[in-house]
């Protein structure tokens, strides 16, 4: 079985000025879950001041279609709170392999933040899954060494989440690293708890993800259009394409569940909001596509 978790609501919008008003994510959504994708990370209960773009998670969250199994990101207890006080029962805690980047990014040092999540897990009872950014290159501090990244995402498996997400924040990655860092990965930590976030800034995202998968990862993060970015990381590109991503793993035989023309349909509102063409080559082969 292979999982994609759709991060576009969070990720791919975080990073865009413009304001995108809850009507327009919850249709957002809506298409997504009605293109068959099921895991989807809605938003973020970060500080508005950061992230004025996901600071709308308090009407987003009660209005979400049915249907979905939805996920949003936890940075400090304040705003597990947040999470708590809407019944969300699904979060991801953030950190990175970087103390340059989590300075950056949360205000806290990877040791800091690991300290932060032994309390979240200890309060809170839903599921939890650990994100491990900058895993091969940090924005600041440069090269990672893979160790670093397994020991950081060891450390959350031992403290209780339910899986870790590696992440290339600023897209660097190419398959011999993937290769080093995944054997290294599952010398500790089991297949199943392994997921990849692969930004596609450098265009090698879907040749990671072919070296993972015959690796054994069989869960990915991705965003519809490609849409994507981290704040606290310049350079950061977009995420992973859904629709590549889609297209990339039926044409290998591996099926996803997912309509590819109803994906490429449901981002479109929100590109057109947002003023950005399609630039996703596989969303852009299907809307070409006549219909038959
Ligand atoms: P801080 O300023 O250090 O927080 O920010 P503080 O504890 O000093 O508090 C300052 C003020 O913020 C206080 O309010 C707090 O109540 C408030 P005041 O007294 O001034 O009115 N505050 C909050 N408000 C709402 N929700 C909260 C919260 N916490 C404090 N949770 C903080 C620390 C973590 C909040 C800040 O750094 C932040 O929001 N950072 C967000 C960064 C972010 O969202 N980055 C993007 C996501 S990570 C990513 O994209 C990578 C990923 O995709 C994987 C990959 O690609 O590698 C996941
Ligand atoms: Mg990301």
């Amino acid at each position: 079985m292979i999982r994609i978790i759709e991060v576009g609501p969070r990720d791919g919008l975080q990073n865009e000025k413009v304001p995108v008003p809850t009507s327009a994510k919850l249709d957002f959504i809506q298409g997504l879950l009605a293109s068959g994708l099921k895991e989807i990370e809605v938003s973020s209960f970060v500080s508005p001041k950061w992230v004025p773009q996901l600071g709308d998670v308090e009407e987003l969250w009660p209005a979400l279609p049915v249907g979905g199994i939805y996920s949003a990101l936890v940075p400090n207890k304040k705003g597990l709170e947040r999470a708590v006080a809407l019944g969300v029962g699904r979060i991801a805690l953030f950190t990175a392999s970087s103390d340059a980047f989590t300075q950056k990014n949360i205000n806290m040092t990877v040791a800091e933040s690991l300290e932060v999540f032994r309390d979240i897990l200890a309060e809170y009872g839903g599921w939890v899954r650990g994100y491990v950014s900058t895993a091969f290159e940090c924005p600041y501090a440069g090269r990672i060494a893979p160790s670093q990244t397994v020991l950081v995402a060891q450390t959350l498996i031992d403290m209780g989440v339910a899986e870790v997400s590696i992440g290339d924040t600023i897209g660097v990655a190419s398959p011999a690293e993937v290769r080093v860092l995944t054997q290294m990965l599952l010398s500790e930590i089991p297949a199943e708890k392994i997921c990849y976030h692969f930004h596609d800034t450098r265009g090698t995202a879907i040749a990671n993800v072919s070296e993972a998968l015959e690796m054994g990862i069989r869960a990915f993060d991705s965003s519809a259009a490609g849409l994507g970015g981290c704040p606290y990381a310049p350079g950061a590109g977009g995420n992973l394409a859904t629709e590549d991503l889609v297209y990339f793993l039926e044409r290998e035989g591996v099926s996803t569940g997912v309509d590819p023309v109803l994906l490429a349909q449901a981002s479109v509102p929100i590109l057109k909001l947002l003023q950005k063409p399609v630039t996703a080559k596989a969303q852009l082969a299907t809307l070409a596509q006549k219909p038959s």
